[in-house]
């Protein structure tokens, strides 16, 4: 798909009001590397847990001053402000010139000290409400693919619980899309510990392109990665919380040796990062089950199940406990 035009009727509707609400995700297994830049699709498949009520909700309708408009939790947003440059240019995917003006809401309930990126909610709220509100009715694996353009992760965004998103092997990315698991598993717990809640250094985009251009570690990524999501989809079917962990952990610090690796090197994790790893390395020598992960940042995110809540807590007393699954 070069686009999602073909989509898309030659006209859209008129747009009536509309609003979704998509979570954010934490991967499992990681999505890092491109295979095509422009389309976003992936050298990996990639398995995500959505973060429950921790995300995006937007909703669109005609603006009614002849201009679009961008208004982020309350804020109404110059439109050269990158952020709103951004929405702008993913609705122009589906105006193509049509001179419909919008206004566009959007509230995050992701708490800033989090330190989370919302691109994933982001997107993945913004492509449902448009396309709710041009009528589109479109299936859900073409919606994850119109999100796939706003940011690789938003992909995974459109559904609760676990979301496994297919690389695909398509050049025009047809089949790079993400599909929820059929698992309920309501005793999973993930805890956000907080280290940097600043803007990013270096976008994902960048560090994802840097490191598959010159790390000497990348080639050996897709392969175990891919892997890793095998093991971790077959965990979750089979509750197996330990296996999960380990791979998880073990998949990410793998991906953040790829971008060490890189020349010159990225590294997001600063020294609290690596303290707070220390400290749960410590704690699960002495029976802990909980297990890390970290993304394009600093912040880590634990994951462990109900049993273990009061442990991390008092282990992470600044965490900040999520019950992705209800
Ligand atoms: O699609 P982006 O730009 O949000 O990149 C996501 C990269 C990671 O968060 C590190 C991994 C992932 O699969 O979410």
């Amino acid at each position: 798909m070069s686009d999602f035009a073909r989509y898309l009727p030659r006209k859209l509707n008129e747009l009536r009001p509309a609003t979704a609400y998509a979570p954010s995700n934490i991967a499992l297994s990681k999505y890092w590397g491109k295979r095509d830049k422009a389309l976003n699709l992936p050298l990996n498949s990639s398995l995500s847990i959505s973060l429950g009520n921790w995300g995006t909700t937007t909703s669109v309708s005609a603006s009614d001053n002849g201009q679009d408009e961008v208004i982020f939790n309350g804020t109404q947003l110059s439109l050269d402000n990158g952020f709103a440059a951004k929405v702008i240019a993913f609705a122009d995917r589906f105006r193509r010139g049509q001179p419909l003006p919008l206004k566009i809401q959007t509230n995050n309930s992701i708490p800033t000290a989090a330190g989370l990126a919302s691109s994933a909610s982001g997107f993945a709220a913004l492509t449902v409400a448009l396309a709710k509100g041009f009528a589109l009715d479109l299936p859900e694996s073409t919606l994850s693919m119109m999100a796939r353009l706003g940011s690789g992760s938003a992909t995974r965004s459109l559904w609760h619980g676990f979301v496994r998103w297919d690389r695909g092997l398509s050049q025009d990315g047809d089949d790079s899309y993400a599909r929820p698991l059929d698992v309920h598993w309501p005793e999973f717990r993930i805890a956000i510990i907080p280290v940097d809640t600043g803007p990013k250094s270096f976008s994902s985009r960048d560090g994802m392109n840097h490191t598959v251009e010159t790390s000497p570690l990348f080639p050996a990524w897709p392969e175990q990665a891919e892997a890793d999501c095998k093991v971790i989809e077959s965990a979750i079917r089979a509750r197996d919380f330990d296996t999960l962990g380990q791979c998880a952990e073990a998949n990410a610090l793998a991906m953040h040796a790829t971008m060490m690796a890189a020349r010159p090197a990225l590294c997001y994790l600063k020294p609290e990062s690596w303290k707070v790893l220390d400290t749960l390395w410590a704690a699960r020598t002495e029976g802990l089950s909980a297990y890390a992960t970290a993304d394009a940042g600093a912040n880590i995110k634990l994951l462990f199940l109900q049993k273990s809540e009061q442990d991390v807590s008092a282990l992470f007393p600044n965490a900040k406990l999520i019950t992705p699954i209800k």
